[in-house]
């Protein structure tokens, strides 16, 4: 039979009641629609019914329309549904209609030829991103396994990527570089896939060998990011994690503002996660003490102060890290050098 359930494409209808007779009756046998009308029961068939496609009215500046829309291209996980608007004739309202993300816009009610090459078109652009979205899964679920070769590493890219975003946004980074940011918490150590588990989980001080190795991971981590063009912009910030504003980090010896803002974020969040947690090469501090030991390495000239004191700001925000000593438990092996990685 035509159109069983497994082959039908889910389509979110969101609108009054005439609206979604209007939209569903032009919509063939292999669409099945969800039909929401309000923001909460949207968010719910987002959830429930996975749509591959959203259409929202958006008539008389509809503020339940205009908050869908938003909904749906705020959160990652819709990011990329499409949604095909119905507005009222004229510039604003199509202005407001694309600002809220709308992808297309169609007048009420649409020609039915436009409204369904419209939805071929934005159905075409969903497989695109689709299958962009399936490869760099495979980055991202590396790295996840990339993270649980390490016990105690536990959570570490993702609070990271949480706390770099929240530094980012105090230092009055983009949204897009902020995004950039959370995907670069969770991908900057990939590269420690090439560097053998031994050295990754010493307890002791490397050898001037194993530093060599361990160095290697910023570099291993771009070239495994490098073909795919969606994380473009992560490569610098896996590459530079581990530079100094002196030029004394690795693995270029970037000095001064040779070295990226967004680099610098990043590596100021990777190391206040690594000395507020619990390692086996040394005791974590708290989240004061943390900030107290990027100062100094302020003063050294590798870090900047200032972003080193948005960074704590940013750490209270998201009450990331300890505040007692006394909740902090002794290393379970004799205490090596601060690792930072
Ligand atoms: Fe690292
Ligand atoms: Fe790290």
């Amino acid at each position: 039979m035509l159109g069983s359930n497994d082959m039908q494409i889910s389509v979110l209808l969101a609108g009054d009641q005439g609206f979604r007779t209007t939209v569903g009756s032009a919509l063939g046998p292999e669409y099945s629609v969800v039909e929401v009308d309000s923001v909460h029961s949207a968010a719910d068939a987002l959830l429930a019914a996975k749509p591959a496609l959203a259409f929202v009215d958006l008539r008389g500046s509809s503020e339940t329309g205009l908050a869908i829309c938003r909904r749906i291209k705020g959160a990652a996980s819709t990011r990329l549904l499409p949604v095909i608007a119905c507005a009222d004739e004229g510039q604003l309202a199509l202005i407001a209609a694309l600002d809220a993300g709308a992808d297309h816009v169609l007048a009420f009610p649409p020609p039915l030829g436009e409204l369904q090459a419209r939805l071929r078109a934005a159905l075409r652009t969903r497989l695109a991103t689709e299958r962009l979205e399936d490869s760099s899964q495979v980055i991202f679920a590396l790295a996840n396994a990339v993270e649980a070769k390490d016990a105690y590493t536990e959570g570490h890219t993702e609070r990271v990527g949480a706390l770099a975003v929240e530094a980012g946004r105090l230092a009055g980074l983009d949204e897009e570089t902020r995004e950039a940011l959370r995907q670069g918490g969770v991908l900057h150590d990939i590269g420690k896939i090439g560097i053998p588990n031994e050295i990754i989980n010493k307890a002791g001080l490397l050898t001037a060998k194993e530093r060599i190795v361990m160095n290697k991971h910023p570099l291993i981590g771009e070239r495994i990011c490098e073909p795919l063009k969606s994380l473009k912009a992560l490569l610098p910030m896996i590459r530079w994690h581990h530079e100094r504003l002196d030029g004394t980090g690795y693995p270029d010896g970037l000095k001064g503002r040779a070295f990226p803002l967004p680099a610098q974020v990043l590596q100021l969040a990777d190391i206040y996660d690594a000395i507020t947690t619990d390692r086996p090469y040394h005791r974590a501090r708290t989240r004061a003490g943390a900030i107290e030991f990027l100062l100094g390495e302020a003063e050294k000239g590798w870090r900047d102060g200032e972003l080193v004191k948005l960074l704590g700001v940013a750490a209270l925000n998201l009450n990331l890290g300890r505040t007692r000593e006394e909740d902090i438990p002794a290393p379970p092996a004799p205490i090596g050098q601060r690792r930072t990685e």
